[in-house]
């Protein structure tokens, strides 16, 4: 039998263990990505300040219970009334007073980083390189307009602007993203920049964050390989924002590099091939067909591509349609003209006539080069047996 005098003294010691323990299992349990900004390091500490307070008030309230339940049962043979106690003002005190003052220091402490991580003014002052995103349904675009002045160091300069379906960003420069969406809500996010903005149509929101880690070291960091699949490989922008069918293959590749190698970098990446069939690939993932179309017969939102080109498909009139170049072309300009029985109209992008007719007129400005972009996905189509 333990003494009374002993109670408390034990509660607090239990209260002590269990609170460290359920800190270390929040901590394994939420565990974060390795984190490739700088403003990585305030959001990590306000992180574990909250899981301090939640393992404190767990281990506060189930002690005290679990406690109580063993210490004050019921005696065998004991019928009498429990014992009349009215209340205590010290502690009626304490539990209103403490909770406030954490809320409200946790309210300040948040307000105070948030306006820092938003600082446009002092952001603007270190010279970010801007780029321009656009969310779809569902992927990614990123323009890097012309800017900076070749005279000036410190700016960020680009010579010509490029559009790429990658984010790529310099390490330890300030990057400012200017947001955007083509059609409905979505929301940037990548785990690794520990920050996430709602991406509006006809709105531009702008965010700043600085990349202090590249690919590679955030791999090792991570001790993944780019293979990897998953949070823990290539970082990759993500969709925050449920946008319908396809919002979880919203994604995009980030890549994070030293500033000297960056324009080789963005150079390379904006390369066109002038081999049809590796420009279908090229198109098949930057505009995102991938989030509907799979290429091993699994079923998305769209029919699978895998041996999609000369077969007989069956339309909801019941009508069977050969997929030959006239069928795609059809159904990648306009998407609701005949449907593949089982599939709704309305889902896919009606606006690729337009996008395409866009694109090649930027690739004949600037290699020369004449493309037809419906002849490459279909070039690409024909090697999906
Ligand atoms: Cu876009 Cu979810």
């Amino acid at each position: 039998m333990i003494k009374r005098s002993l109670y408390i003294p034990i509660v607090l010691v239990l209260i002590v263990i269990s609170g460290v323990g359920m800190y270390f299992l929040l901590e394994e349990m939420f565990q974060l990505v390795a984190p490739m900004v700088e403003e990585a390091a305030p959001i990590e500490k306000m992180f574990t300040a909250h899981y301090i307070i939640i393992a404190g008030l767990f281990a506060l309230v189930t002690v005290f219970l679990l406690f109580s339940i063993v210490a004050f049962r019921r005696k065998p043979g004991d019928d009498s009334d429990g014992e009349y106690t009215h209340g205590n003002t010290a502690i009626e005190v304490a539990w209103t007073v403490l909770p406030l003052v954490l809320v409200v220091g946790f309210a300040i402490w948040g307000v105070r980083l948030f306006n820092d991580l938003t600082d446009a003014e002092a952001y603007e002052a270190r010279n970010p390189i801007e780029v321009n995103v656009t969310g779809f349904k569902w992927g990614w675009r990123f323009e890097y307009p012309a800017q900076g002045d070749a005279n000036d160091p410190d700016s960020f300069y680009l010579e010509k602007s490029y559009e790429l379906s990658n984010l790529y960003l310099p390490k330890g420069r300030v990057a400012k993203l200017n947001l955007t969406s083509e059609d409905i809500l979505h929301a940037f996010w990548v785990p690794a920049f520990r920050i996430k903005q709602d991406v509006l149509p006809d709105v531009n929101r702008t965010i700043y964050f600085t990349p202090n880690v590249t690919n590679e070291e955030y791999l090792a960091n991570e001790g993944a390989t780019a293979d990897d699949r998953g949070y823990r490989g290539v970082p990759k922008v993500r969709c925050a924002e449920i946008c319908g069918t396809s919002h979880a293959y919203m994604l995009a590749g980030v890549e994070v590099v030293e500033e000297a190698d960056y324009l080789e970098i963005i150079d390379k990446a904006s390369q066109i091939s002038t081999d049809p069939l590796v420009r279908g690939q090229q198109w098949y993932t930057e505009y995102a067909c991938a989030g509907c179309h799979s290429l091993d017969g699994s079923d998305g939102s769209g029919p699978t591509w895998q041996g999609i080109y000369g077969r007989d498909q069956v339309m909801d009139d019941g009508t069977v349609v050969v997929t030959d170049d006239e069928y795609l072309r059809e159904s990648i300009y306009d998407p609701n003209a005949k449907l593949v029985s089982g599939y709704v109209a309305g889902v896919m992008t009606q606006t690729f006539e337009q996008q395409f007719a866009e694109k090649e007129a930027i690739v004949l400005e600037e290699t020369g080069l004449e493309i037809d972009m419906v002849d490459d996905l279909i070039e690409y189509m024909k090697t999906l047996e």
